[in-house]
């Protein structure tokens, strides 16, 4: 594996592979891998002849009050395990090198980057737009993969995709979870030794949820106060929004169908949480 900081130098090599016809799998990280990262980087190997893995913590997805300053960082353990895991480049930009002194652009997608998640986090999808579309723009044409435990951004990116034509195809891959169903996150770090056991409170809301839905409730409302009820059961958990919707296009859903979505954020402590599953077919725990 080859660690790369210039974003010249990361397209020349990818260009000398194109010559040769290989096809290129992108995972684009924050770093502090875990092993929902490395899920990504595994699939993509298996799916293409070259991965390139970027970590770069994109301050233009972050709001003044979040956690910029402290997200978590481990460069040396992320490239030991990036390689084990069959990255070929491990692309590592500096903020000077990927914005310069400032950026000027923005990309925003409307209507969906302001629901759910912003409405918390208003700046955020565009923050994350404009950096994946920079990243595009820098690897070309590829397939890249994102978890689906962030299912709106996942389809903020995919209506990007669309919107501007990128030649990406976009890979969703499944939510890796904790052994008590926690979902994978950088930031579950942030949650204290007991703050951690009260945040497998959501993985459990959500299978009392599909328990609920599998003995044929159809009430979306019904379902959302079960999620509310098992959630409140923590004091240490502060709940963000829990909503049913179409999970393609994020309208609220009154009655559950197979395309409905459940989402779920929540703040723990100094983290703040998010969680989904498909109504019908439950959570991967
Ligand atoms: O999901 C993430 O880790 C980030 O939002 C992403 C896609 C790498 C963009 O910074």
């Amino acid at each position: 594996m080859k660690t790369i900081i210039a974003h010249k130098e990361l397209q020349d090599s990818l260009d000398d592979l194109r010559v040769g016809k290989s096809s290129i799998g992108l995972v684009p990280t924050m770093g502090y891998l875990h092993e929902g990262h490395l899920s990504l980087i595994k699939r993509a190997k298996l799916e293409n002849d070259i991965v390139v893995t970027t970590i770069f913590v994109n301050p233009l997805q972050f709001s003044a009050t979040e956690d910029l300053d402290t997200y978590p960082k481990d460069i040396e353990k992320d490239t030991l395990l990036a390689c084990e895991a069959g990255a070929d480049f491990l692309f590592i930009p500096s903020q000077q090198e990927m914005f310069c002194d400032d950026v000027l652009t923005s990309i925003s997608i409307a209507e969906i980057s302001s629901i759910l998640e912003g409405v918390s986090r208003p700046t955020h999808f565009a923050g994350v737009a404009t950096v994946v579309a920079k990243l595009f723009n820098i690897v070309g044409v590829c397939s890249a993969y994102f978890g689906e435990k962030d299912w709106q951004q996942l389809h903020v990116i995919k209506r990007m995709i669309t919107d501007l034509s990128y030649r990406v195809e976009i890979k969703g891959c499944p939510i890796v979870r904790d052994a008590d169903g926690l979902a994978l996150s950088s930031r579950n770090m942030y949650l204290t030794e007991g703050q951690r056991k009260e945040a497998s409170n959501i993985p459990r809301s959500l299978l009392k949820a599909y328990d609920l839905i599998k003995s044929g409730e159809r009430n979306s409302t019904a379902v959302k106060q079960l999620i509310i009820a098992q959630l409140e059961k923590s004091t240490e958990i502060g709940i963000d929004y829990v909503e049913l919707v179409n999970g393609e296009t994020f309208k609220v859903a009154d009655r559950i169908d197979d395309e409905t979505r459940v989402l779920i954020a929540v703040k723990i402590g100094k983290a703040r949480l998010i969680d989904n599953m498909s109504a019908l077919n439950g959570p991967n725990i």
